[in-house]
């Protein structure tokens, strides 16, 4: 079968344009039905050395160094935005309007308002768009979808989450600048809540329905940092942690901790679920492993069960080796490329799309604004949407 092609336009370089380039140039691989195949066309990135020893690196047909050059060039199909996120927007919306398909990095954008014109601009134009909220594509989480869909934990009581880190302890780093744009909230909006937060915040939604209102509080444990810009000590103005706790519209409580000062944690990203029938628990750092209580055994044999997601007949695990073999991190990233090149054929949304994230956007604005606020926070505002 002659595959058609879908010409890829990647912008920005870092850590994110190579998990996706590295999806991009996998999926034809090991999905050998897809009726469509990446083609990486280009990519741009600010610095030329830069951008030219990546497309050398990864297989990019050409690049370009200024974005609007790439969304205006005709032999592109989708553009795949892996900026840092003040730069959502801008790109998302101008590459909508050139009638390309849109791939963007999470969080949506930095706030709703920019949100709000994100899905604004995929809505009207009609074109493809998904959000790279890759985490749900992992196997066991995929699992723990279809076991909370099939109704084996009954009605749910809880969801506890956290995304745990602690790589900004030091006082002495910067903020702001090509490598901490994350500490400078021009850059990234806000701190841990839209960067490791609005992880949780999309799996616990996906899992576990819409989230009502939630009650907050945030932290900057240090307050003033150089600017790498000014070469100033300036105020801190993102969040270093964020605890909250909220209603779910199915009646359960949701407890959310992130932090990027838990000392020993790089990136313990956990879930856990109670329901009357049963409990599944999930970890980052066992990512093939799915736990599962089932109150129904018999009680002599009861007790957390251990399941190696790896076999033929679990989440995507058919296309990979065999039973009983892990899969990484990155072929998240190859599930999700795999699943939008099926939705360009199958002419389905490829979830979650702007519309989906915008709802994660929702409940992060919510939290800041009950911690600044010291109050509970409705998560029903809408922004001109
Ligand atoms: N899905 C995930 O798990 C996950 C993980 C990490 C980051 N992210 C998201 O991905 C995005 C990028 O994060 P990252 O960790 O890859 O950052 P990064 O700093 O490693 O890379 C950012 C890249 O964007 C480029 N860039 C910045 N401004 C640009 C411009 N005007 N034109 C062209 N290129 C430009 C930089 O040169 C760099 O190559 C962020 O939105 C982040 O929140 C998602």
């Amino acid at each position: 079968m002659k595959k058609k092609e879908l010409r890829i336009g990647l912008i920005g370089c870092g850590f994110m344009g190579r998990t996706h380039s590295n999806g991009y140039k996998r999926v034809g691989d090991f999905f050998p039905d897809l009726a469509y195949k990446p083609i990486l066309k280009a990519v741009c990135s600010r610095s030329e050395d830069k951008v030219i020893a990546f497309a050398e690196q990864w297989g990019y047909e050409s690049y370009e160094t200024d974005w609007k050059k790439l969304i205006s060039r005709d032999d592109i199909d989708a553009v795949d935005i892996c900026t840092p996120n003040n730069m959502h927007m801008e790109i998302a919306v101008a590459a909508a309007a050139a009638g390309k398909m849109v791939l963007c990095e999470k969080p949506l954008s930095r706030n709703l308002e920019e949100g709000a014109q994100m899905v604004k601009a995929v809505e009207t134009s009609q074109v493809k768009n998904t959000v790279w909220y890759n985490y749900r594509r992992l196997p066991a989480v995929t699992l723990a979808k279809q076991l909370v869909e099939s109704g084996k934990l009954g009605k749910i009581f809880h969801y506890r989450t956290n995304f745990l880190q602690d790589w900004t302890i030091n006082e002495n780093l910067p903020q702001g600048g090509r490598a901490f744009w994350r500490m400078d909230a021009e850059a990234a909006g806000s701190g841990v809540t839209g960067d490791l937060l609005a992880h949780c915040i999309d799996l616990a939604m996906w899992l576990n329905g819409g989230i009502k209102d939630v009650s907050a509080m945030t932290e900057i444990f240090v307050k003033q940092r150089l600017r790498e810009e000014t070469g100033k000590m300036e105020d801190v103005k993102i969040d270093d942690a964020c605890i909250f706790h909220c209603h779910f519209d199915n009646g359960s409580l949701g407890l959310f901790e992130s932090t990027r000062y838990a000392r020993g944690h790089k990136a313990l990203f956990t879930f856990e679920i109670n329901g009357e029938k049963g409990s599944l628990r999930w970890d980052l750092h066992d990512l093939n492993k799915l736990e599962y209580f089932n109150n129904a055994d018999e009680s002599i044999v009861k007790g957390w069960r251990s399941i190696h997601v790896t076999d033929g007949d679990q989440p995507y695990m058919d296309k990979w080796w065999v039973p009983g073999l892990s899969i990484g991190y990155e072929h998240s990233f190859v599930h999700q490329v795999a699943d939008f090149l099926k939705s360009i054929a199958t002419g389905e949304e490829c979830h979650p799309t702007f519309r989906d994230a915008y709802e994660t956007q929702k409940v992060c604005e919510a939290v800041l604004l009950s911690a600044k606020n010291k109050c509970w926070a409705d998560t029903d505002v809408d922004w001109n949407n």
